[in-house]
């Protein structure tokens, strides 16, 4: 099999592009680029500028959310906040397997998502999911400390 076919099938299993047609599949492979890290190597540092949102097609990554690690893996993404809020990497994401991802840069992100509002609704699903579960965490906490 070549590249993009392996990219699209690994795509098809992704719940955030779930329903999309084979060409707007195609679309996303037009734009995104094969990447892979070995454990250890960080894909994205805390505080670096947000030049590209990542695709998990195998392995696993950690996020370190303020001492705790949220596991990525295959048919996550991540590196989404900084391309959309235009902001610093909130975070470090860490290779802790070797990882294969498909990288989309910031510049064509920001294009597929206004020709593709389906992803963009699945993105802002898995954004509201995120919220909850460190508002969650937080109220655990200010629980723990009143
Ligand atoms: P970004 O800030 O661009 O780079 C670090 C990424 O880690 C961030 O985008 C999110 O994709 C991801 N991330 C940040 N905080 C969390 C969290 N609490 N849970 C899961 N993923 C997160």
């Amino acid at each position: 099999m070549d590249e993009v076919t392996v990219g699209l099938a690994a795509l098809e299993r992704t719940p955030l592009f779930a329903g999309l047609d084979r060409q707007h599949l195609e679309d996303v492979m037009t734009v995104a680029g094969r990447v892979s890290y070995g454990p250890g190597e960080a894909i994205v540092e805390r505080g670096d500028p947000g030049d590209a949102m990542y695709i998990m097609l195998g392995g696993a990554a950690e996020v370190d959310v303020g001492g705790r690690y949220h596991r990525l893996e295959r048919g996550n993404f991540f590196g989404e906040m900084a391309v959309l809020a235009g902001k610093p990497r909130e975070a470090t994401v860490r290779a802790v397997e070797p990882v294969e991802a498909l990288r989309i840069p910031a510049d064509e992100l920001q294009a597929y998502l206004l020709d593709h509002p389906h992803v963009a609704l699945g993105m802002l699903k898995s954004l509201v999911e995120r919220l909850r579960e460190v508002q969650d965490r937080l109220d655990t906490w200010i629980g723990g400390v009143w």
